[in-house]
């Protein structure tokens, strides 16, 4: 099966073995399957958080479980459910339409429901974390479902248990087939945001709705970021560095310019995007891999990429950076 349609990327990359995941039982019955129960499993989603950089031995769990539903509204909260195959944009937009707002800074993120807690996406000041109450498993050795309360989920930044490999690690262990969240009542807009900000001042609206700022933040999105329909891409390539006090206070010294952002922890976040810009890397390209115009902390596939020429422009990205800033840039999607 070729893959070049199942990532972002737009990689080239074939599946000896692709099963479709349309409920729960499915994993179920590949997991008792004579030849396909004991062989290794690769689990796809919307395939936008993946470099394809080699032909995939593993069955590949293509998830594709439907389903958008409230759950139960609460004195507190509306709990959704979402299937783990639907489009995650798709979601957001339905619980606008539908009065359950509170995923509205979370509109256009690229991928699927399923893949959301895996690295617990976040934009514009809000993270998944903030919004699940509990994640549908089904495990890969068993074939069992479990309902995974958040709380279990060790959410970080970019980071969760489905995303960690090795003890107590869920990567390549279970399946996401559902993901309950919950939009707190009453609903408050979560703002702050300096484009955000410039949305409001603008429009002359103090007050905006949830659907009005729905809209804004894909304005601002698709102002910046290319969308993968037409432009291959895995959205940020790289995470933003945390940093302490001391070391930003170093690096502020030698560049007073570096956009940071303090966190409430006391450490302090680097904009990667920026120090990549400083860098001169913006437009520049490996092959058909190249560095986004318009944002410089996304690569792109300009046609006829390869995994390994994307890999090759990340590394030669990671040495610049470390070499002007001494801080070392770590991949966001997973490189396969
Ligand atoms: N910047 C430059 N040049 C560039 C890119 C950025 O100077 O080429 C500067 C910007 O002007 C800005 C700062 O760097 O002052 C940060 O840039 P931006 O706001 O574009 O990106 P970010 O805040 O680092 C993060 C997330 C995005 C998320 C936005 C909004 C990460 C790795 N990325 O980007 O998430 O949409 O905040 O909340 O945390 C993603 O994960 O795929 C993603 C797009």
């Amino acid at each position: 099966v070729n893959l070049k349609p199942y990532n972002s990327f737009g990689l080239p990359a074939v599946a000896r073995t692709l099963v479709r995941i349309r409920e729960a039982a499915d994993v179920r019955r590949v997991v008792d399957h004579p030849k396909l129960g004991r062989a290794p499993k690769f689990v796809l989603g919307g395939g936008s958080n993946i470099v394809l950089t080699q032909d995939v031995e593993a069955v590949v769990l293509k998830v594709e479980v439907p389903g958008l539903r409230l759950l139960e509204e609460r004195e507190d909260a509306w709990i959704v459910e979402a299937g783990a195959g639907v489009v995650w944009h798709e979601l957001v937009a339905w619980t606008i339409e539908n009065g359950y707002p509170g995923l509205e800074n979370l509109a256009l993120i690229p991928g699927t429901v399923g893949a959301a807690p895996v690295q617990n996406i976040g934009a514009y000041g809000i993270e998944l974390k903030d919004r699940v109450e509990a994640v549908e498993v089904v495990d890969l050795i068993t074939g069992r479902p479990a309902l995974l309360p958040a709380s279990v989920c060790k959410f970080g930044y970019r980071d969760s248990v489905f995303k960690q490999t090795g003890f107590g690690g869920l990567a390549g262990k279970s399946v996401i087939t559902a993901v309950r969240l919950r939009c707190p009542k009453p609903w408050q807009p979560v703002l702050g945001y300096l484009e955000l900000e410039r949305k409001i001042a603008e429009s002359g609206n103090q007050a905006p709705s949830a659907r009005q700022i729905f809209d804004w933040i894909c304005e601002i999105r698709r102002a910046k970021l290319p969308d993968p329909a037409h432009i291959g891409n895995a959205g940020s390539f790289f995470k933003n560095p945390v940093v302490t006090e001391e070391q930003c206070r170093d690096i502020i010294g030698r560049d007073p310019g570096i956009v940071h952002y303090p966190m409430p922890d006391g450490t302090i976040k680097l904009a990667a995007g920026w120090m990549i810009d400083a860098c001169g890397w913006k437009g520049k390209a490996v092959g058909g891999a190249a560095v986004y115009e318009k944002q410089a902390l996304v690569l792109v596939n300009r046609g006829e990429a390869r995994g390994a020429e994307v890999v090759t422009l990340a590394r030669a990205i990671q040495e610049s950076v470390y070499g002007r800033f001494g801080i070392r840039l770590e991949p966001e999607p997973v490189v396969v």
